[in-house]
């Protein structure tokens, strides 16, 4: 149910062949600062570049302060490349800090960067690779970042999730396996981690009410760029093979997140999660406010104890 005073975002004119310089087309991004994670591939980059064509100050992250430099080369538009890597929580928080210290004023954070389909368990730091790096590193930059935006007078929070959130185990997050060890899927430990970048998505939404900061979550469609990289062989090459017949370009990939971060239609429009930049009933899931309430909660004890257990080793350990 719609809370009272909530905004639906309005019917959009653009749909799924619209690309990211279409829905921007009458946007101007003067004055406003972005950050976009994983800014040096696919539709992250197309969105740095759209972004910043109509005037956007952009902090471009990537894994690797080299990455996010070479990329942030490619743009016409001020850009700031910065280090940031999600699966590394003190990498996050050097990024954080590195803004807070250039007194850079965020209007924005596209949280962007993602990895899918692992095809064996991957963890560090305690944690299956796909929930650490696609929702944990996001969860703690924008916590870090939440006061920054607050002195924006229009601030975005955009969350790239996927359809594939739908494919999360049927519990929703399996908060007693985020180990991996108790049973692994790639595909479904992918849809666990965007079924919880949608519900932190919710769960801003409901915590920044009466703020002038937004936050949604959005699936770009199926887009011919790297993530099918770590599928297995088989998988793999059937995206290569027939991903051209039915999937997305990069320019129409970026859409929905470019129109939901600029398009003056979805100012205060919050708690929604849209794709062909419209918007679209998610996994009933989504709408669970005790399973966001409980993700936001495990998710800040995570955090401590990543950051906290390095921080208390002993010298020896440590090196
Ligand atoms: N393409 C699709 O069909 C599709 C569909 C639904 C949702 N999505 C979502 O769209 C988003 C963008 O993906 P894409 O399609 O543009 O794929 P992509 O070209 O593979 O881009 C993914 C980006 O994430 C970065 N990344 C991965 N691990 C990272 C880490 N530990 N720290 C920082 N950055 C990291 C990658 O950096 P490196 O280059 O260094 O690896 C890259 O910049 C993802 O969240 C994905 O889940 C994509």
């Amino acid at each position: 149910m719609l809370r009272k005073g909530k905004k639906k975002p309005p019917k959009s004119e653009f749909g799924k062949d619209a690309t990211a310089d279409e829905v921007t087309s009458l946007v101007s991004l003067k004055g406003k600062t972005v950050l976009i994670t994983g800014a040096n591939s696919g539709i992250g980059f197309e969105s740095m570049r759209v972004l910043s064509k109509h005037g956007a100050h952009i902090v471009g992250t990537a894994r690797t302060f080299k990455k996010a430099d070479d990329a942030c080369a490619c743009v016409a538009g001020e850009a700031t490349p910065l280090a940031c890597d999600l699966s590394n929580l003190h990498s996050v928080a050097e990024c954080a800090a590195e803004i807070a210290e250039r007194g850079i004023k965020l209007d924005g954070i596209m949280c962007n960067a993602g990895i899918m389909g692992l095809h064996k368990l991957q963890q560090k730091d305690g944690l299956e690779l796909h929930f650490l790096t696609n929702h944990l590193g996001h969860f703690y930059l924008v916590t870090e970042l939440l006061e920054n935006l607050k002195e924006s007078r229009d601030a975005r929070i955009v969350l790239v999730s996927s359809a594939a959130h739908a494919r999360a185990p049927k519990e929703g997050i399996q908060f007693e396996n985020l180990t991996g060890e108790k049973g692994y899927s790639a595909l479904r430990a992918y849809g666990q981690s965007k079924l919880a970048n949608a519900l932190f998505a919710a769960e801003l939404a409901r915590r920044l009410e009466g703020t002038s900061v937004t936050a949604n979550s959005v699936h770009p469609g199926v887009v011919m760029t790297n993530i099918a990289r770590n599928l297995n062989p088989v998988l793999r090459s059937g995206f290569d093979m027939f991903g051209p017949r039915f999937a997305k370009s990069v320019q129409q990939g970026a859409a929905t997140q470019c129109y939901v971060m600029s398009h003056p239609k979805m100012r205060g429009v919050s708690g929604f999660y849209l794709a062909d930049c419209n918007n679209k009933k998610p996994n009933k899931l989504v709408r669970d406010e005790a399973l966001a309430k409980r993700l936001w909660d495990v998710s800040e004890a995570e955090c401590r104890r990543i950051l906290g257990a390095e921080e208390d080793m002993p010298e020896a350990e440590a090196a």
